[in-house]
């Protein structure tokens, strides 16, 4: 048997790369375009590994998904694949267009016709998986009950916006054609892996660095932190237990305002990796201008994924956070290679004109 995910060379997809060729014998088919997200450095312990094939490509690429699906006949699809930080949609949308909305219509559109030709008992059995997000949501006030399944699509970044768009694509070959169909919603990750542009791995990485630890406006956004071996397992159980049509919400029952993350990430690195000059990583905390239309709390109702399928995190913040410090502190070489050319442009294009 096989599988086939897209985006596999990015900080969830190879997360879930790694944990799927642990657990299980399956061949793993991994497509990926290698955007600046992706990095194939994350998979070097699988080189040689026969249960991992890598496939350089883009999910909108037709006649290469047809020929994957001829090719591979996979029980399931997994699409990761997405271009995933806000603040780069804030800056140019065309991308998020391109490989979250046209790349998963693409998509959908190959397995649609290998779907369609496939025997009564392997199509019953067949499913695709699109990895979502809590951000198609919308923004929850203070006091607001946290996500559901049921609460209505209310994306407010260009990237929330072509995340919702291919969920409803999604949606609507299962209602239309009867694609079987699972997707899931899931609050922010982080763990190892994780590319600097985003909150944990910027915060950590800047610290050690001796430089600016960037916090948008008055730091008090609210999001619910998962460590991402969690979302790994949530998304494996989906997939084995999952009804077609359905939706999966997964979250850590962790929310914690952005300052508060940043602050413990300081006061981890105080203790495991003091500052030369003896005074706390806090004193590199820089306010800055906020994010535009910048979301204030995502946070998860996670009851259904626990009640139909048994799915509860394994990590507390506390455990997860402090792995994850860990692990930075223990690959140094891999954030060198990471903190390269193209990274230095994004972060003067983003960082280099805020107050
Ligand atoms: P990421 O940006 O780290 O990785 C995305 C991967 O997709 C990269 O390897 C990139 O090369 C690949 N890719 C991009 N465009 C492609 C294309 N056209 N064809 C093939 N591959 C392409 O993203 P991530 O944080 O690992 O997120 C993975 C998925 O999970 C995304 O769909 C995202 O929306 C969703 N998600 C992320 C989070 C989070 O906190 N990071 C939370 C919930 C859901
Ligand atoms: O909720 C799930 C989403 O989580 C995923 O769908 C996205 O792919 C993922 O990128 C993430 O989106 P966020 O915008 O929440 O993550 P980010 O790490 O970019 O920011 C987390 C919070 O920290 C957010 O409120 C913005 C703030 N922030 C971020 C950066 C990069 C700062 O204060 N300073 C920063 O420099």
């Amino acid at each position: 048997m096989t599988v086939i995910v897209t985006g596999g060379a990015g900080f969830i997809g190879s997360n879930f790369v790694l944990d799927w060729t642990a657990a299980s014998d399956e061949t793993i088919v991994n497509l990926d375009k290698l955007t600046y997200a992706g990095n194939l450095e994350n998979l070097v312990s699988l080189d040689g590994n026969p249960q991992h094939i890598f496939v350089k490509g883009d999910i909108g690429d037709r006649e290469l998904l047809d020929r994957l699906l001829t090719q591979y006949r996979p029980r399931a699809i997994l699409n990761f694949a997405a271009e995933s930080h806000v603040d780069r949609s804030i800056q140019g949308p065309g991308e998020f267009i391109q490989t979250n909305i046209l790349g998963t219509f693409h998509l959908l559109e190959s397995v649609r016709a290998h779907w369609t030709a496939l025997p009564p008992e392997a199509r019953a059995h067949f499913r695709f998986l699109q990895v979502s997000t809590d951000e198609v949501f919308g923004s929850l006030g203070p006091t607001d009950p946290t996500f559901t399944e049921n609460h209505p699509y209310q994306p407010n970044s260009p990237y929330a916006a072509s995340k919702a768009a291919s969920d409803h694509l999604v949606r609507s070959y299962h209602h239309t054609y009867g694609l079987p169909v699972l997707t899931t919603h899931c609050s922010n990750n982080y763990g190892p892996y994780h590319f600097p542009e985003k909150l944990i791995p910027l915060v950590i990485v800047n610290a050690l660095g001796g430089k600016p630890l960037p916090v948008y406006g008055d730091g008090q956004q609210i999001r619910d932190w998962l460590y991402v071996k969690d979302h790994c397992s949530a998304i494996r159980r989906v997939l084995e237990g999952g009804t077609p049509g359905a939706t999966y919400n997964m979250g850590g029952h962790n929310e914690k305002p952005n300052l508060e993350i940043v602050q413990i990430i300081c006061d981890l690195l105080n203790a495991l990796r003091p500052r030369a000059d003896g005074k706390p990583y806090q004193d590199q905390i820089m306010h800055v201008t906020d994010r535009p239309g910048h979301d204030q709390r995502y946070a998860i109702d996670a009851t259904h994924i626990a009640q139909s399928l048994g799915w509860t995190p394994a990590e507390t913040f506390e455990s997860g956070i402090r792995k994850t410090v860990q692990w930075y502190l223990d690959h140094p070489a891999w954030v060198a290679n990471v903190l390269s050319g193209s990274y230095r442009d994004w972060i003067t294009r983003h960082y280099g004109g805020r107050a």
